[in-house]
């Protein structure tokens, strides 16, 4: 995944792409470049490493440009290989976002009519096509429409010309792509924070369009059925930086108890949420209408079954709340691994299909979204992202409200999802006028408290951190959850793995026996999940007891620390009064843990070596 950004009508530039550049860098920051156009020439700058060492003052001045921020996939991460790339006469320079699949066969072919490669990525043959086509109009937005024909894969491009001054033009299919429109200026970005500080107006272009941004304004050409609108995005600039936190990790954290609120407000009573947050549907890619995608939650309700689809945080949140809509609404839920889903046409009349993901642009997810539609399945996207090509491909999405996450760990966005589904559930259940257990129903009323519960555990930071100390010291570790408490387990374990790099695994207390106890070494650390609502709690005290016989270290994470505390355990209090209040208030002091042993190690917390925060490739 990668970072593209464009821009027209600037004072300056450079600036302004350094700038958006840099609060891309959390799709990929192995090598970024910044083109713009100066008297009638294209000035390229690039680095390996990240955008820190260009400096934008250098840059010759210009009102137009784009720019790239790269996680490499084809070609390693070298200046050579870093975007924007251009043309044989280094006339035109592009940057891209996404994969070539055919690039091998197009190089070839450009190979043998002359052009000349100076990379090795998938991406410069977009650059030699342009030029070819370009040969043939003489109009660069005509030159990327053809060279986008001949482009197998899935992409985002920008490019610009010094022939054509005041003129950038893009095109998407399947990667993401926004439009900023700020007075007398227009951008074009992978992601909206990279303009954010200049204007809140902004529009989601489609797989297929082409878009040309000049000093008027903004030509949008493509297969739509209804007219451009702009939006206004709902999120100041403040929640896109770290505010006074050391990492945005941090700062995401902190901010679950407002995210959990605003995931839940208004919705809690029966009827209150509505599919696509009450706005009309726009129309998909596949240019659908916005009838054909008018469903609302009735027809989903109307299955016996969901299968989820998620990668992930994604997938565990998912895992968590799957429970609920058994219980809640007797509904059979299906968990599955967006990356190894394959729809099954039979199932088509009893169960609907609900992709859950924050970017709403994982390819992964995407590619098994698309499959469930056109195997005739209804399908529904839970995200956080209003725009994204889930919200667009699926029949009706709901939106988490969890603002923007940046740091490359999902915390408050896993946290609003799972208010959001099991509020969901409990809407279904409404409509299936199905009477769940009188316990979960009351289990319900009180995630109004979670995020209350959820400020008092992150204002109780101490055990945690001294937990997260004492792990980072250690080369692997091992998360205990039972029943509804697993998915959570592995959360906290992918939150450990992910940015501190060491070997979590999470395991259901009784599974221990049947096999990982072998693992159980003198001082290997052990966090158990024990929420005093568990159908057994002595179950998960024993399980502790067996590991901490083998010599483990074991922290329990515990809503009731005392009579832990009495066996001779540590244990990380939490605040909770419920069973599924539980799950949010461990969560966070898990996150914290995670968080805590990464500083200590000196990883690099937001951005984790070789990942990226939304994976838009397969
Ligand atoms: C979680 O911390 C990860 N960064 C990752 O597992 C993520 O949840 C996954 O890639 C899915 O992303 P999505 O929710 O944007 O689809």
């Amino acid at each position: 995944m990668c970072g593209i950004l464009g821009c027209i009508g600037v004072e300056d530039a450079a600036q302004v792409l350094h700038d958006g550049l840099k609060r891309l860098e959390y799709r990929g920051y192995d090598s970024a470049g910044i083109a713009v156009a100066h008297e009638g020439d294209i000035q390229v700058d690039k680095t390996a490493g990240r955008v820190e060492a260009i400096e934008p003052t250098h840059i010759p001045h210009s009102t137009f440009g784009l720019a790239h921020t790269r996680w490499a996939t084809h070609g390693e991460p070298n200046e050579a290989n870093a975007h924007p790339h251009t043309d044989c006469a280094g006339r035109i320079a592009i940057a891209h976002n996404g994969i070539i699949e055919n690039h091998d066969e197009l190089r070839q072919q450009l190979r043998q009519d002359g052009h000349a490669f100076t990379s090795t990525t998938d991406t410069e043959v977009i650059a030699h096509l342009i030029e070819d086509a370009y040969q043939a109009t003489g109009d660069l937005g005509q030159a990327l429409r053809q060279a986008r024909h001949r482009l197998e894969g899935s992409y985002a491009i920008l490019a610009v010309h010094a022939d054509e001054p005041n003129l950038v033009v893009g095109t998407r299919h399947e990667s993401p792509l926004v439009v900023g429109i700020d007075d007398g200026a227009l951008y074009l970005a992978s992601d909206i924070v990279a303009f954010r500080e200049h204007t809140d107006r902004v529009v989601h272009l489609e797989d297929g369009d082409l878009v040309r941004l000049t000093p008027q304004g903004l030509i949008v050409d493509g297969q739509r059925t209804e007219p451009v609108q702009a939006e206004q995005v709902a999120w100041d600039l403040e929640d896109a930086t770290k505010a006074g936190f050391p990492h945005f990790m941090l700062k995401e954290m902190h901010e679950q108890p407002r995210a959990l609120r605003e995931a839940l407000t208004g919705r809690t009573q029966p009827g209150s949420i509505e599919l696509n947050d009450g706005d009309t549907p726009t129309c998909s890619p596949s240019n659908e209408t916005a009838r054909d995608r008018g469903i609302d939650l009735a027809q989903v309700a109307d299955h016996d079954q969901l299968i989820f689809i998620a990668c992930g945080s994604s997938y565990n949140a998912a895992l968590a709340a799957a429970h609920e809509f058994e219980q809640l609404a007797g509904i059979e839920a299906r968990v599955e691994r967006a990356s190894e889903y394959e729809p099954n046409p039979w199932q088509t009349d009893r169960a609907a299909v609900v992709a859950v993901t924050q970017s709403g642009e994982t390819a992964d997810t995407l590619r098994a979204l698309e499959a469930a539609k056109q195997a005739g399945f209804t399908t529904l996207a839970v995200t956080n992202t209003n725009g994204s090509t889930a919200t667009r491909t699926a029949h009706g999405w709901v939106p988490i409200r969890a603002g923007p996450e940046i740091s490359v760990a999902a915390t408050k966005t896993f946290a609003s999802q799972l208010a959001v589904l099991h509020n969901l559930a409990a809407h279904l259940a409404h409509l299936r006028g199905f009477t769940p257990d009188p316990r979960v129903r009351e289990e319900l009323d009180h995630l109004q408290d979670v995020p209350t519960q959820v400020q008092a555990t992150l204002d109780e930071a101490g055990p945690a951190n001294a937990v997260g100390q004492r792990l980072a010291d250690h080369d692997r570790c091992f998360v205990l959850g039972s029943g509804p408490n697993h998915p959570l387990a592995e959360e906290i374990a992918l939150k450990i793995k992910e940015i501190s790099y060491v070997h979590a695994e999470a395991f259901p207390a009784g599974e221990l026996k049947h096999g990982p106890l072998a693992l159980v070494e003198e001082g290997t650390p052990v966090l158990a999940l024990a929420p005093r609502t568990a159908e057994d709690p002595e179950a998960m005290i024993s399980s502790m007891s067996e590991v901490a016989a083998r010599g483990a270290d074991v922290i329990a994470i515990t809503d009731e620390p005392q009579p832990i505390e009495e066996r001779g355990f540590q244990t990380v209090p939490v605040a909770s009064k419920t069973e599924a209040g539980f799950v949010y208030s461990a969560l966070v002091q898990g996150q914290r843990i995670a968080y805590q042993c990464a500083v200590e190690r000196g990883c690099n917390v937001d951005k984790p070596r070789n990942l990226a925060k939304s994976v838009t490739v397969e």
